[in-house]
């Protein structure tokens, strides 16, 4: 660098610095339950806004609130007056989850907003909780008419950041909603941004969100200035955001707010944020590890449609339960068993039928022949986002599931992003986004009409999530990001560094759908870009490593009866946790997650690294003190290399206790996966 341009560069920090001065706090401010975050609302002639903190340092800058709303006075609420406090520090307890007790410690503040003139400015309240890692508020509409209609044409709320931050993102309202891969890059390149949207600079990372999202459309992001960010909710078809009826409250707008990635990623905020279970009895939610008739129609080894290559016939389906009868695992997914998927599915999703199978695929005879041998089957109801052809056969669908012990269905909504038809009352067709509340409804209803069957939901091409579990437990986890699927179909693959990214960003939401587990690193390939970039301890490391109560072991039979060494760390991983910790990683580069099963005294490890090879140090403090563990280690061969030599793995044994350390060697795109067993 030039001595000109250092200058230049010395130059600007001061300016920006100059540009903050201290640390003004004005209006009605409360603290997080250990001061580390203060939140303060105020309002000026142009409308509420709010600021945070972090000790003394401005984390968000003068940043306006409210929404627009149709028929409303929309004056600016210039008034911030009847004040409430209120602190929680209470503990709840997940029925399945990667912490079994969560602390919920909040303090909270609501706040009128008001105008001088009631007819000019709706009156409405804010409520805010601040927490040590993080706050959320949300906009509180209770006074409305029970008959009113409210249409929300505009939400002001902007995230006014007092510094320079990088950014994780990638575009809203493309094409593939939300499979695509993440850019790293200075904050003024974003454009419209989905959400979590995760930011670093150096000792601070800030993660925007959303939580409890019911009956409303989801949030992305716009760039508006240099370092602002503005709520941009996705709209009906109509251009309203949002349609409500009387009272209505909107979603949490959250952030979470670290000195480290690892600090964002065990927040359990966005839980926390969501309102408590509404299904007492949970007893019949079945979580655990699944395989399936999936991968080989990704592989174009059978197909999804009906024929001589039909994937989901009887004997198939019998192979893989006795595969899964076998080796432990509870579920058997079966996809292409339904009619409606020969010719162009996606554009015929209205077609689909949910009820009836192929002549091949026999369901009663199947979940039969699965329970006695304790194997349930796992449902698969791909919509190609044909939303109201599948609501018209939910309720016979999900009847006849549990009538033959399905206690999952996973769903699925592969349809270009603004393209889900909505029959207008004159019989035209509306093209609605993938996460309006149009959708928004459709999930939350599909949950609801399953649960009364018992029936369990996980997501492909679902809205993001922003916490739902804790209240409908029956919706156990998502996609919602580039998968393993990406892996089979080279356009191109997911590079190392992926996997490395969601814990930070993605897995910040919730539980991803991932399917880990592909042994046949190359099958075939040699072209890197059209197969998995990883090593197979990476493979391994990724059942630890991405949080899901349903975690799919996704190679073809074959290829774990190959390699019994390695698949002993799938049958052995549970997908239940008694607690989680993210002990060390760096967005992009490397992460080290450790978890201990619940209900056991076992811990498991998992790592990995990005395209560079990498040496660890990984402390097993996290270990109960004074036991005795026996290490099981799948670690990369010391010629492992995603690149030339990806499934050289070694299996090591050696007895450890909470003082000792790991060193760790991690291959090119490699990994380490390790369980603690309690002696
Ligand atoms: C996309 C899903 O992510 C994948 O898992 C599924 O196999 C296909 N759609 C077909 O439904
Ligand atoms: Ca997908």
């Amino acid at each position: 660098m030039s001595k000109t341009s250092l200058a230049a560069r010395c130059g600007l920090v001061i300016t920006l610095m100059a540009a903050h001065p201290a640390f003004a706090r004005s209006g009605t401010c409360v603290d997080s339950p250990q001061a580390v975050l203060t939140v303060c609302v105020d309002a000026d002639a142009r409308g509420p806004f709010y600021e945070v903190y972090r000790g003394a340092r401005p984390v968000v800058v003068h940043s306006p609130l409210g929404l627009v709303i149709d028929g409303f006075g929309n004056a600016p609420a210039t008034r911030v007056s009847n004040v409430r406090r209120a602190t929680a520090d209470q503990t709840w307890e997940q029925p399945w989850g990667e912490q079994r007790v969560i602390r919920d410690r909040h303090t909270e503040l609501t706040v009128s907003l008001s105008g001088a003139d009631t007819a000019a400015t709706e009156p409405y309240d804010l409520t805010v909780r601040v927490f040590d890692d993080g706050f959320g508020f949300r906009y509180e509409f209770n006074r409305v008419a029970a008959d009113r209609d409210v249409a929300i044409l505009d939400e002001l709320t902007e995230f006014s950041l007092a510094d320079d931050f990088d950014a994780w993102w990638y575009p809203a309202r493309e094409r593939e909603r939300d499979e695509y891969l993440y850019h790293r890059g200075p904050f003024f390149e974003i454009n419209l941004a989905e959400t979590p949207l995760t930011l670093q600079s150096p000792g601070l990372y800030l993660s925007i969100h959303e939580a409890a999202l019911v009956d409303y459309a989801s949030m992305n992001l716009r760039r508006t200035a240099e370092r602002t960010l503005k709520a941009d909710l996705m709209p009906w078809s109509d251009g309203v955001l949002v349609r409500k009826r009387g009272p209505f409250q909107s979603p949490w707008r959250t952030m979470l707010i670290g000195d480290t990635p690892m600090a964002l990623a065990d927040s359990r905020l966005e839980l926390n944020l969501n309102e408590p279970s509404k299904i007492a009895d949970t007893s019949w939610i079945h979580i655990g590890k699944y395989v399936g008739i999936w991968w080989e129609m990704h592989l174009g080894k059978s197909t999804w449609g009906g024929g001589p290559t039909h994937g989901a016939n009887n004997a198939n389906v019998k192979h893989y339960i006795d595969f899964a009868a076998k080796n432990g695992f509870g579920g058997v997914l079966v996809e292409g068993w339904n009619k409606g998927w020969d010719g162009d599915w996606i554009a015929n999703g209205k077609y689909f039928n949910f009820v009836e199978s192929y002549p091949d695929f026999d369901l009663a005879l199947l979940a039969a022949y699965g329970k006695e041998r304790g194997v349930r089957l796992i449902g698969h109801n791909e919509t190609a986002g044909a939303l109201e052809n599948y609501e018209r056969q939910l309720e016979p669908a999900m009847a006849q599931y549990e009538k033959n012990g399905v206690a999952v269905v996973k769903t699925g909504y592969v349809r270009p992003s603004g393209s889900i038809e909505r029959t207008l009352p004159d019989g035209s067709i509306a093209h609605e986004w993938f996460a309006g509340q149009y959708r928004v409804r459709h999930e939350l209803n599909v949950a609801e009409v399953a649960g009364k069957h018992h029936v369990s939901i996980v997501a492909h091409e679902p809205v993001k999530d922003t916490g739902l579990r804790r209240t409908w437990p029956n919706m156990l986890s998502r996609e919602g990001a580039r998968g393993q699927e990406f892996n089979a179909w080279g356009r191109p693959t997911n590079p190392p560094e992926h996997v490395t990214i969601l814990p930070f960003t993605r897995l910040l939401a919730g539980p991803m759908d991932f399917t880990p587990g592909i042994f046949d690193i190359t099958f075939g390939k040699t072209n890197i870009s059209e197969r998995v970039q990883s090593t197979l301890a990476t493979q391994l490391a990724e059942y630890v490593i991405i949080y899901s109560p349903v975690h799919m072991a996704a190679d073809l039979p074959e290829n774990y009866e190959n390699r019994p060494d390695a698949f002993q760390f799938i049958k052995d991983v549970p997908t239940d946790w008694e607690t989680s910790q993210t002990l060390q990683g760096a967005i992009g580069d490397y992460v080290v997650v450790a978890r201990q099963q619940r209900g056991g005294r076992d811990w498991y490890l998992g790592a990995i690294t990005d395209e560079n090879a990498r040496k660890l140090d990984i402390p097993l403090d996290f270990l109960a003190p004074g036991k005795r563990y026996e290490a099981q280690i799948y670690r990369d061969a010391p010629d492992a290399d995603y690149l030339d030599n990806p499934t050289a793995l070694v299996i090591e044994k050696r007895t450890v206790t909470s003082k000792d350390r790991l060193a760790a060697a991690l291959a090119r795109g490699g990994g380490l996966a390790v369980r603690f067993r309690a002696l």
